[in-house]
């Protein structure tokens, strides 16, 4: 059996430990009436790894606002050969390096990567540079600073796994035929329909003003964005696509804030359980309330 494609990239929120709630959400019919997927916020794409490795669809579109991520996405999927050599000539400097060398080497490639991104580049390098910072920099974080250049310090992984060649082919073969959109959730309005799937897993509304939750990219998401969103995926739902959403539970910090039950009173809001890490909740880890918003 040929191998399951899985997220290539460790992403803040990521969602593989709630994936059998989710599933729980997926529509009776998928794969027969509905057969096109839609996940707007994709970011690692824990769940449309899923969905692809399930599933055979007619039409799948991902987007991101994140651009250097977005091109990571397209050259796995249109340039995986050359992705994989940059990868593995990385690799075999890095990894047989010592500490210092291995410092010397992570804070190079991050200004390159700072100066590619700096020009938009959307090459097969920044990809890789990408996907590089990713699997060495400290928890995987993705952080930028006012102007825009990532700056998460490296991490110290014993034996980081740079070049994972088998996952980005699999990866490669199901991304084929996949839209992959730079930009806003709300370019997917053309292609969500009656026959769609449609994961929404936008920024997390922070649980405290303290907890910067909304900083994976430049743009913040606040309340007000959330409500743009709520209506945004009213709008799909009404036009009879089949709608699933995430989000924090506000009640974990206020059990008063009812946010969200307000704002998709249209739709049933579930309380399930995760395991994060989130500052405000007690100290560093903790099992937290988060909400999936599914069909009422
Ligand atoms: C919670 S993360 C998604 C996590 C993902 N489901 C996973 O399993 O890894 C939210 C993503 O939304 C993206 N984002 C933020 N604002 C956006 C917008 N207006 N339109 C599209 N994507 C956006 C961020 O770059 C980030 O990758």
């Amino acid at each position: 059996m040929k191998q399951q494609a899985k997220p290539f990239v460790k992403w803040a929120g990521g969602k593989a430990q709630i994936l059998d709630e989710i599933r729980a959400k997926y529509p009776t019919d998928f794969g027969g009436r509905v057969n096109k997927y839609a996940e707007p916020f994709v970011g690692g794409g824990a769940v449309l790894f899923d969905v692809l490795n399930r599933f055979d669809l007619s039409a799948v579109y991902i987007s991101d606002v994140n651009r250097e991520l977005i091109t990571t996405y397209k050259t796995a999927r249109d340039s995986v050969d050359t992705l994989i050599s940059i990868l593995d000539e990385i690799e075999r400097e890095y990894l047989p390096s010592d500490d210092d060398i291995r410092k010397k080497i992570y804070y190079a490639k991050r200004e390159r990567f700072n100066h590619l991104k700096a020009k938009n580049d959307e090459t097969p390098e920044v990809a890789a540079l990408f996907v590089f910072l990713n699997r060495t920099c400290f928890n995987g974080l993705y952080r930028v600073n006012a102007k825009g250049g990532y700056n998460v310090p490296q991490g110290s992984y014993k034996n980081p796994c740079i070049c994972d060649e088998d996952n980005l082919r699999a990866v490669s073969e199901k991304l084929r035929g996949v839209e992959i959109v730079h930009g806003d959730y709300k370019l997917a309005r053309d292609f969500i329909d009656e026959r769609t799937f449609a994961y929404f897993d936008p920024p997390y509304r922070p649980l405290t003003a303290t907890a910067s939750f909304t900083t994976y990219a430049p743009d913040g998401f606040g309340d007000k964005e959330q409500t743009d969103l709520a209506r945004f995926i009213d709008e799909m739902s009404e036009r009879g696509a089949w709608v699933v959403a995430s989000n924090s539970d506000p009640k974990n910090t206020d059990e008063n804030d009812d946010f969200f039950d307000k704002l998709y009173a249209k739709h049933a809001v579930l309380r399930i359980e995760a395991n994060r890490a989130i500052n405000s909740v007690g100290n560093g880890r903790g099992r937290v309330s988060e909400l999936l918003i599914a069909r009422a």
